[in-house]
């Protein structure tokens, strides 16, 4: 496919108002997306676990209106009118008015909540971003009903990758993959598809306890690192690194060999804040917490013996992953080693989900 694709050319219908509602969960990426080229395509493809109950919920509320040259929207979070979201939704609009030529047509009101505390350092543009262009899709299927529903999934991710990068693989449920591997057939670098192999059960409910270690604001935001990778004197290597891992997890996620999944998603997460270390200028988002959460988690796994490993977004706080039939070993562990690393002892326990719902 190509982005000319998801550009409508049947005639619309009349839709005069209406109200749609999304719930879109956040994704946590085993293999990490970091860099990336004109347009929101990534550098490198990348892979990653759809969650259950970090999740955002939208509602859109639309209004057709005369056209004018101006977006029309107010954006409400948590109930309150929030004005600083509106320029990062405005330059939303701005990227994907091409393949929504009804935009100006109408006038929003868009809701928003979020199911994990505000600023709690959990990145919200992936479940955020992938709700609203899922409302933006339902106002679509209205205009031009034969749309079917693989090229409404197909479409709302290409769209949710115009907002953020990582948004596009909060769609499916599952594994998605996001960028295209010479190894995995229907993976693009415009959408997000649903892992196309078979996954070994283990991995069907994977859990994901999030250690919350810094609540505050990113000192450095993913749009400016990204950007960090251009003339990056490790950036080709790094690419390269990113294709190599993603082969060798198609095999893992197969086989279900824990031992080489943790090799491969520890070592992600630790090039990928090597990226932010030997960046020009340089940075660390990591905290003292975070390295001593990493320290007792390989203490623990050396004396257990069970599969538990970390992952990490840009930012502080620690994803702990691990089997399901391992959860109480494992939530016992966090409570009487990690907690006390947590900022005011938060953590959120996440597992494996199924993907965007419509309410
Ligand atoms: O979607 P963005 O532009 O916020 O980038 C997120 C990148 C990482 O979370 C660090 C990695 C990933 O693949 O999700």
């Amino acid at each position: 496919m190509t982005p000319k694709d998801f550009i409508p050319i049947q005639e619309p219908k009349m839709i005069s108002s209406g109200k749609v509602t999304w719930q879109s969960p956040s994704n946590i990426a085993l293999v990490k997306y970091w860099g990336k080229k004109e347009n929101q395509i990534p550098a490198n493809p990348s892979i990653s676990f759809t969650l259950n109950h970090c999740k955002s919920t939208t509602t859109l509320k639309f209004k057709k209106r005369k056209k004018t040259d101006d977006f029309a929207f107010n954006f409400f979070f948590e109930g309150k009118e929030k004005e600083d979201f509106k320029p990062k939704i405005e330059k939303f609009f701005e990227r994907i008015e091409s393949y929504c030529p009804y935009l100006k047509e109408y006038e929003f009101e868009i809701y928003s909540e979020n199911s994990f505390p505000h600023s709690s350092g959990i990145a919200s543009s992936a479940s955020g971003m992938s709700a609203i262009a899922l409302c933006l899709m339902s106002l679509e299927k209205e205009l031009f009903p034969e749309i079917e529903e693989e090229y409404f999934n197909k479409k709302a991710s290409f769209l949710a990758r115009l907002g953020s990068g990582s948004a596009s693989r909060s769609i499916a449920g599952g594994l998605v993959v996001w960028g295209t591997h010479e190894n995995i057939e229907g993976s693009s670098d415009l959408f997000g598809e649903q892992f196309p192999y078979k996954v070994n059960k283990i991995f069907k409910n994977y859990q994901d306890t999030i250690l919350l270690v810094d609540k505050g604001e990113k000192q450095v935001s993913s749009t400016v690192g990204h950007d960090l990778m251009h003339g990056h004197p490790f950036a080709a290597q790094r690419f390269q690194q990113a294709h190599d891992n993603l082969s060798k997890l198609v095999n893992v996620l197969e086989s279900g060999d824990t031992s080489e999944f943790i090799k491969i998603v520890e070592s992600e997460a630790l090039s990928l804040h090597a990226m932010m270390m030997s960046s020009q200028p340089y940075f660390i988002l990591m905290k003292p917490n975070t390295l001593e959460i990493i320290n007792k988690i390989w203490v623990f796994r050396k004396e257990t013996g069970i599969p538990v490993c970390f992952t990490l977004d840009a930012g502080a706080n620690v994803h702990v992953l691990y089997p399901e039939d391992q959860k109480d070993n494992v939530l016992e562990f966090i409570k009487n080693e990690l907690v006390v690393y947590c900022q005011n002892g938060q953590y959120i326990c996440d597992q494996v989900g199924s993907g965007a719902k419509i309410l």
